[in-house]
């Protein structure tokens, strides 16, 4: 696999945290994590292979370092041709009616600039009414919901990323 970068926006450290969990169950060695509050365009545009992860903090509203990020600099990113997978954090048991929508507002804001969306995930075993995180009935992206046990997160993260193990180049 060729480097991977991950960007992360996270207001009281859980995107942080699986941000750490996601590297650790990929190739180590190949993944550089940034916070986006400190990143600029050159930083994203140097990797083939992307990761973004974002909390939702209510219905179509992302973590407000993660929506700076997308607007001011990602839409003026030269994406073309890249490999992007999505993660996000949310409650699925405070929130149900918007459940991790932060995924499908970063893959809507990104559709159309040529690129590779990889990972999806089926909404199989998550308890939710709504979420603008499935397109054609799976998620664009990879839901953490904050009441599973750890193990089931676990389990889920490294489910995705054997999957990323795949499709990223
Ligand atoms: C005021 C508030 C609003 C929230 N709204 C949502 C929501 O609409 N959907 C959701 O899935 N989670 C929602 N959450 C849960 C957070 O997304 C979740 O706790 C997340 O893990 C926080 O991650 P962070 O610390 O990395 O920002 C909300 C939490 C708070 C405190």
């Amino acid at each position: 696999m060729k480097p991977i970068g991950l960007f992360y926006g996270s207001s009281t450290g859980v995107t942080k945290k699986i941000a750490k969990k996601i590297k650790e169950s990929l190739e180590p060695g190949l993944v550089d994590i940034y916070d986006v509050k400190y990143v600029k365009v050159e930083d994203v545009e140097k990797y083939e292979n992307i990761i973004l992860g974002s909390s939702t903090w209510g219905k179509g509203i992302l973590q407000s370092d993660f929506e700076r990020f997308l607007y001011d600099i990602l839409k003026f990113a030269d994406l073309k041709g890249k490999k992007i997978a999505i993660f996000g954090t949310g409650d699925s048991v405070t929130y149900p009616t918007s459940f991790a929508d932060a995924i499908g507002l970063i893959f809507e804001a990104l559709d159309g600039k040529g690129i590779t969306f990889v990972g999806e995930f089926s909404t199989k075993g998550y308890n939710f009414d709504a979420s603008l995180s499935i397109f054609e009935k799976k998620f664009v992206g990879l839901p953490l919901d904050d009441d599973s046990d750890e193990e089931q997160n676990k389990l889920r993260i490294s489910m995705w990323t054997d999957l990323l193990k795949f499709d990223l180049n």
